[in-house]
């Protein structure tokens, strides 16, 4: 009994606008955290085949370890989606008619565009698992079951998915500018004091983040490495 209320009182405070957004920043940093590790793991590229590929293999090595790694991350996107349509939803219910324009001018760019990014950003995910996880025929580069090395150097030999991937890894970095700076005000740990350097550590990790995941296809593309 005293269990079903606790369950009860926990749901509605989820279900609350603030509980959405402390669940929507506790995602989305789950999420920024697996960014930031991917990266880590992609620039292995540049050490060659050997050390990327026995990272992808480490990964795959047990099935325990990736599924409970996959499923902290599916529940991180399925909750960050549904915080974020709840709350747009919920907005855009109580804003009177009219009001849109003059609040834009309030926001910088990378804010009034989440709405916009975010799906795109779903969309470059799901291209992206079909590219390498699922190993679709969605680029003209053949697939080869766990060589991480090979379908990175044979995808970015075209000059079109390598442009998908730059387009695709700026429109997370600018979906991260912003949700990373609200973040921390939605679990209420900005600070007037703090808020400068907030910005800038997000910012700053966000941006090398952006540039690595960028050079990759460009360095792939222009034949600097990966021949
Ligand atoms: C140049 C950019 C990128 C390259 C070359 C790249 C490469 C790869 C490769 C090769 C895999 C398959 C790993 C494996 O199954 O062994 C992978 C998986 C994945 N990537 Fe990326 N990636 C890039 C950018 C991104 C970005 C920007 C995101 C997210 C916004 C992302 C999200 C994922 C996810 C969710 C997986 C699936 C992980 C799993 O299998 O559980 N990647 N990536």
């Amino acid at each position: 009994m005293v269990k079903q209320h606790a369950m009860g009182a926990l749901w509605s405070f989820v279900r609350s606008t603030i509980g959405l957004k402390v669940v929507m920043a506790v995602s989305g940093f789950v999420l920024f955290g697996f960014f930031v590790e991917h990266l880590l793991g992609m620039m292995l590229f540049f050490k060659g085949p050997r050390l990327i590929n026995g990272y992808g293999s480490l990964l795959h090595y047990s099935a325990i370890v990736l599924w409970s790694a996959r499923a902290v991350m599916i529940l991180a996107v399925v909750s960050h989606i549904w915080t974020a349509t709840v709350l747009y939803l919920r907005q855009r219910a109580a804003r009177p008619v009219g009001y849109q324009r003059t609040e834009s001018r309030t926001f910088s760019y990378a804010a009034r565009t989440m709405k916009y990014s975010g799906p795109l950003v779903l969309g470059f995910v799901f291209f992206h698992l079909a590219h390498f996880t699922w190993g679709w025929d969605v680029t003209p580069a053949p697939y080869v079951e766990g060589d991480a090395y090979a379908n990175i150097a044979n995808s970015f030999q075209h000059g079109w998915v390598a442009l998908v991937y730059v387009a695709g890894v700026l429109l997370v970095g600018l979906h991260l500018i912003h949700g990373g700076h609200s973040m921390f005000e939605s679990l209420g740990l900005r600070h007037r004091r703090f808020d400068g350097l907030i910005r800038t550590v997000v910012g700053g990790v966000t941006i090398v983040a952006v540039v690595g995941f960028v050079f990759l296809p460009c360095a792939i593309l222009f034949k600097l490495v990966g021949g």
